[in-house]
């Protein structure tokens, strides 16, 4: 789980355009295989970016983190979307979906094969017969552990260094203002092998309809998983 000073980072500092790209790659893949789904749940929704456009095309949707500050920052940019505070391996929607979606490497922060499982079971049952499931995972050839990134505001100064241990990647974040330290955090993430995931996909009752590293035909030279799975009938 994020600290609220992270959370408020990661809004603030660029993160955001992350799902403001993936959206229109994902708008794109609906329509270009017929899928209109009428009503989307974003799990680790993260500040609400994805779910936000989604309203905007006309989606029923709502969001969960397990991130407090995350849904803070959430609602206050949309207000018209509920969003709730939960883990999205236990968390079940009351009323079936028929699209969920999961990306900015948020199934790569949960801590093992096992919660992904759960994850995934609750994502069965959270989805309408045929609905469908979109999430990203991290690829090996992605993780930049190379110097630090720094940043500079005039009053803050902020450090991002992207360390690898095994299979874990540590994101360390340190933010200092007059020489104090204002936020000093690590986010932990692990990488998966792919094949792993999507045995445990078709475990769970889905079959997996593209596994690429796009969503769609086009686009640049990305490493990044994309996964899209149908709930068995
Ligand atoms: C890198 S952020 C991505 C947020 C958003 N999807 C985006 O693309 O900007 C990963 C998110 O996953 C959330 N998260 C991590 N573990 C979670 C869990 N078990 N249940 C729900 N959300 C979780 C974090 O709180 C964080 O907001």
């Amino acid at each position: 789980m994020y600290t609220s000073a992270f959370c408020r980072i990661y809004n603030e500092y660029g993160w955001n355009a992350y799902p403001e790209v993936f959206v229109s790659q994902l708008l794109e893949y609906l329509s270009d295989h017929g899928f209109s789904p009428k009503t989307h749940l974003d799990l680790g929704c993260g500040t609400g970016v994805l779910c936000g456009a989604m309203r905007e095309a006309g989606m029923n949707t709502r969001g969960v983190d397990l991130s407090a500050g995350m849904i803070d920052i959430a609602r206050t940019h949309f207000p018209q979307i509920p969003f709730e505070t939960g883990d999205m391996t236990q968390w079940i929607a009351t009323s079936p979906v028929e699209l969920v979606t999961c990306t900015g490497d948020a199934v790569n922060h949960l801590p093992d094969l096992k919660a992904i499982s759960h994850m995934f079971s609750c994502v069965r049952r959270s989805l309408s017969a045929n609905g469908l499931f979109i999430f990203d995972l991290l690829d090996e050839a992605e993780i930049p552990c190379d110097d630090p990134f720094e940043m500079d505001d005039g009053e803050m100064h902020t450090c991002f260094r992207t360390v690898r241990e095994g299979d874990d990647i540590l994101l360390h974040v340190m933010v200092t203002k007059d020489m104090e330290i204002q936020v000093n955090e690590t986010i932990r993430e692990r990488l998966y092998p792919v094949q792993e995931v999507c045995a445990l996909l078709e475990q769970a009752g889905f079959h997996i309809l593209r596994r690429a590293h796009r969503l769609n035909e086009a686009g640049g030279d990305a490493t990044t998983w994309y996964i899209v799975a149908q709930a068995n009938q």
